[in-house]
């Protein structure tokens, strides 16, 4: 045979044998998923900023997360070098842009600091409630339910969560074998009650005591709506409900569900929190709501009820309305709910002028990923941050923003078996862990350089934000914050749960 026919058969044997490395290698989804094409989007990624710098967009255009943002949560989850050199391409002079004041004596922390950043508040304290905790990770993982996400990419998280020590919340679709691998949990309870629901679709407590017995729930979320889709329900079609998802869910198998836009449990404030009470006193655990910001009425009846009764919500997840979803329509996800440097302070400040800020515990979520914005929240009286799609990203999410079409390419966000296939739970669970571990590491070195021990004694007085006139205005001011609410109390309470613990 002449050599030039041995070309062909060298060139099919290596596609071959890269088909089959491509579908045996457990680290890259989209290889699993994609073999040979797959490496076409690696070879672009790898030019792509040089190509980009010169036709296409800058590392801080893209939406919702930029490009820097994604370099950093996918370097931190790899464990490499999550640096920047050669300085800053932001634009400083840019409205909106934070600057955060360091001392020019940091606090240097003791040399045999663990490295662990709990909370600064104890979860059902306030209620007194049997399993009240302190909750050992600053920073958590969000309500993202089986369903919107594959059950590997659940498993992914949960075990990454149990590496890293976070509480991992269930979303709205119940408690899934995938949800079993040693993460403590968040149990959700959306509008559609699901993993704790009769056969008619109405709350049962006996159902969430069954869904709980043997799953290390250690609080109960009420979902009264999220960010991207307030005041909306959702179907589940027919066709995703498998025999895994509605057994988690406690639905009928191949039957279309329907979440309605509200509970039916509970019609106003007064119901809200009598429905808290009671799922507290069942079980046990802390429990608190999840809600969006909108009509304000609202928080200020709740903090007011909440202080006449002593019970209530023991926490209070505040969701951007940039926030995330598996789907939405767009008006919802465009330009329903405040955003969560505008809903935030608002919320915060019902519960302070009822003087129950020290107590209740904030929890805030919406694009609070990346240190800068977490370090904002914390500095406006949030107590305990929550990753949504920022610890998707973390587990092979390339924000291909398929999420609503069941084909994610990386197997996050789908129940194609075919795609799912593609993540590897063992593997993915390392990053998203070391990604939370990363995160929560540079948070505390930031408190540090701003004289703290601690993320939550950051407070907005010690951060500017550049105003549209150019000039840089205090954070105070710039975030329509009430000063009567972050003087040296708030630092004092925070400062006793960090020395005595719980
Ligand atoms: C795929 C997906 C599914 C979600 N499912 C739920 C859910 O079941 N319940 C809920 O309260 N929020 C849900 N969310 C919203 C997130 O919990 C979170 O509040 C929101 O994405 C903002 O956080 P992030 O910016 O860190 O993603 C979901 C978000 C995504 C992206």
């Amino acid at each position: 045979m002449s050599w030039w026919l041995w070309i062909p058969v060298v060139v099919g044997a290596l596609l071959v044998g890269t088909v089959v490395y491509d579908l045996v290698q457990r680290k890259h989804s989209i290889l699993r998923n994609y073999p040979i094409v797959g490496h076409l989007r690696f070879a672009l990624e790898r030019v792509g900023p040089e190509l980009r710098q010169y036709i296409v967009t800058d590392n801080d255009e893209e939406r919702p997360f930029s490009r820097d943002q994604r370099r950093w949560v996918y370097a931190s989850a790899k464990g490499e070098n999550s640096y920047f050199g050669f300085g800053t391409d932001n634009r400083p002079d840019e409205p909106g842009y934070p600057i955060f004041r360091h001392c020019a004596f940091p606090f240097t922390p003791p040399a045999d600091d663990d490295g662990s950043v709990p909370a600064a508040k104890i979860l059902g304290a306030r209620t007194g409630r049997p399993g009240a905790f302190r909750p050992e990770s600053l920073v958590n993982i969000s309500a993202m339910s089986f369903g919107a996400l594959s059950g590997p990419a659940i498993e992914a998280l949960n075990r990454g969560a149990a590496r890293a020590g976070c509480l991992h919340n269930t979303g709205e679709g119940g408690i899934s074998t995938h949800h079993r691998h040693g993460g403590d949990l968040i149990f959700q309870i959306g509008t559609g009650c699901f993993g704790a629901r009769d056969a008619r679709g109405r709350f049962s407590l006996d159902a969430l005591l069954e869904s709980m017995a043997d799953a290390p729930v250690r609080a109960i979320e009420i979902k009264l709506s999220q960010g991207a889709k307030p005041g909306l329900g959702g179907v589940l079609p027919a066709a995703k409900v498998t025999k895994e998802i509605a057994t988690a869910r406690g639905v009928p198998v191949g039957v279309t569900v329907h979440s309605p836009s509200r509970h039916s449990t509970f019609r106003d404030v007064a119901g809200l929190v009598e429905f808290v009470e009671e799922i507290a006193a069942a079980t046990g655990v802390p429990v608190g709501i999840k809600s969006a910001v909108g009509e304000l009425g609202f928080w200020d009846t709740l903090a007011a009820e909440m202080a006449k009764t002593g019970g209530g919500p023991d926490f209070a997840t505040v969701d951007g309305g940039e926030g995330g979803t598996g789907a939405a329509p767009a008006v919802f996800a465009d330009h329903v709910a405040l955003p969560f440097r505008d809903a935030f302070p608002r919320v915060f400040d019902a519960f302070a002028r009822h003087g129950l800020h020290h107590d209740v515990v904030f929890v805030g979520s919406g694009k609070l990923g990346f240190v800068p914005d977490a370090a904002i929240a914390l500095a406006m009286g949030v107590d305990l941050i929550c990753v949504g799609r920022d610890a998707m990203l973390a587990i092979g999410c390339i924000q291909a923003q398929k999420c609503h079409t069941g084909h994610c390419p990386t197997g996050v966000a789908t129940q194609n078996p075919r795609l799912a296939r593609g993540l590897d739970p063992t593997d993915k669970s390392v990053r998203v862990g070391t990604y939370l571990e990363a995160f929560r590491h540079d948070l505390m070195t930031l408190a540090n350089a701003m004289g703290h021990e601690h993320p939550s004694l950051i407070g907005p007085e010690q951060i500017a934000i550049r105003g549209d006139g150019g000039r840089l205005i205090d954070a105070v001011d710039a975030l329509g914050l009430d000063r009567r609410w972050y003087d040296e109390r708030r630092r004092e309470s925070l400062r006793t749960t960090l020395r005595d613990g719980g």
